[in-house]
């Protein structure tokens, strides 16, 4: 198999990934063996590239990136049961398995789910982390009929996902967006769009339930004032709590950094009886059979941004890292 590999860490992507190829083992006794139709990119790829990764894992390098990925099944071990030969899937594969920008994969059986019918391999590949993602983040902010929520940055790959699910709970959406994406994003359901090129969101969102916060930094902080007293601030890219660092497994120091650089925002966010968390997602078949059947029912649209051919694989995560796309960014191996 052909796959993109990280040779060295560095905010220079170029610089650092190389295309290798490699000799696939044979699938262990519960993974199936998938050729790969497409990736899906995420920020925690180019992320991973920077070595903001390394206090959670440190794999030996060179070693393959990507995590969403389309395909069909060509192989499988002797405990596998429920797949077939021949199956077109999609999946998030766990940390250990990280490499789906790549022409083959294995990947364990428990991470995979049969792709939704309705949709080709390209937008189906856009699907597994993001959309576990935001169905776990919800899931903890408790997302319902009427509920009101504010989605920082509904354009993204996370936002144009969240606002639909949102809906679908039947929840107000609010979201910020820039100028140019202000009708697409509304076309996506969002009840309020707030231009954040010409307006500040904090004096159209008030008292909001929660705050779906995808933009981290200062913007973990502006949440607090949006957020109505004893409401949500759901956090995919701001403070990591203790508990969150803790059962992915870093270390005591880096988890006290982390409390420190933190500890004015959990003081105040508990001053107004806010309750924060950092969401970190553990997509799986479960989950994932569930955002199939929202898909095939249309509830839930892929968005694709860009498709990139295969050897454009570097080219896809520098245009990815300039946090511009609208919807998913995906390289096919197939085009
Ligand atoms: N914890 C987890 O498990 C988890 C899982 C998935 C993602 N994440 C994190 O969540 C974050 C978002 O991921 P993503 O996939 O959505 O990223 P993305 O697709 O790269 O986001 C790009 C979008 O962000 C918008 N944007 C940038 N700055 C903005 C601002 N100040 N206000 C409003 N919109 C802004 C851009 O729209 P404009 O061009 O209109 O500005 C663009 O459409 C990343 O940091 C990622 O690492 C965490």
């Amino acid at each position: 198999m052909k796959a993109l590999f990280l040779q060295k860490y560095g905010l220079f992507i170029r610089r650092n990934l190389q295309f290798l190829e490699k000799e696939l083992d044979k699938p262990g006794e519960n993974d199936l063996l998938i050729e790969v139709f497409a990736a899906g990119l995420n920020p925690v790829d180019y992320k991973i590239i920077y070595g903001m990764a390394l206090p959670f894992t440190r794999p030996n390098r060179p070693f393959p990136l990507g995590f969403d990925l389309s395909g069909v099944v060509i192989g499988k071990g002797e405990n596998v049961q429920d797949f077939t030969i021949g199956d077109a899937v999609y999946a998030k594969v766990p940390w250990e398995q990280m490499g789906t920008i790549a022409t083959q994969i294995s990947v364990r059986s428990d991470m995979v789910a049969l792709k939704p019918k309705n949709i080709n391999f390209e937008e189906a590949a856009g699907i597994p982390l993001v959309g576990c993602t935001v169905v776990d983040s919800f899931k903890v902010a408790e997302i319902k009929e009427g509920t009101s929520v504010l989605i920082y940055a509904g354009s993204g790959g996370i936002g144009s996902f969240a606002i639909q699910y949102a809906k679908f709970l039947g929840a107000y959406v609010y979201t910020t967006t820039s100028t140019s994406n202000v009708e697409w994003v509304k076309k996506l359901g969002a009840d309020c769009v707030i231009d954040y090129k010409k307006e500040d969101f904090r004096k159209r969102v008030q008292n909001v339930d929660v705050v779906y916060d995808t933009l981290g930094g200062s913007y973990t902080g502006k949440a607090l004032k949006v957020v109505r007293n004893g409401g949500k601030i759901i956090s995919i890219a701001g403070h990591h709590d203790d508990a969150t660092l803790k059962k992915v497994g870093v270390a005591k120091i880096f988890r006290l950094l982390f409390w420190v650089k933190g500890s004015i925002l959990l003081f105040r966010t508990q001053r107004k009886n806010v309750f924060y968390k950092h969401v970190w997602s553990y997509p799986n078949q479960t989950t994932l059979n569930y955002i199939r059947d929202l898909v095939e029912a249309e509830k839930i649209k892929p968005i694709v941004d860009q498709v990139f051919p295969f050897e454009d694989a570097v080219n896809a995560l520098v245009y990815l890292q300039k946090k511009r796309a609208k919807g998913k960014v995906i390289v096919s191996m197939k085009q």
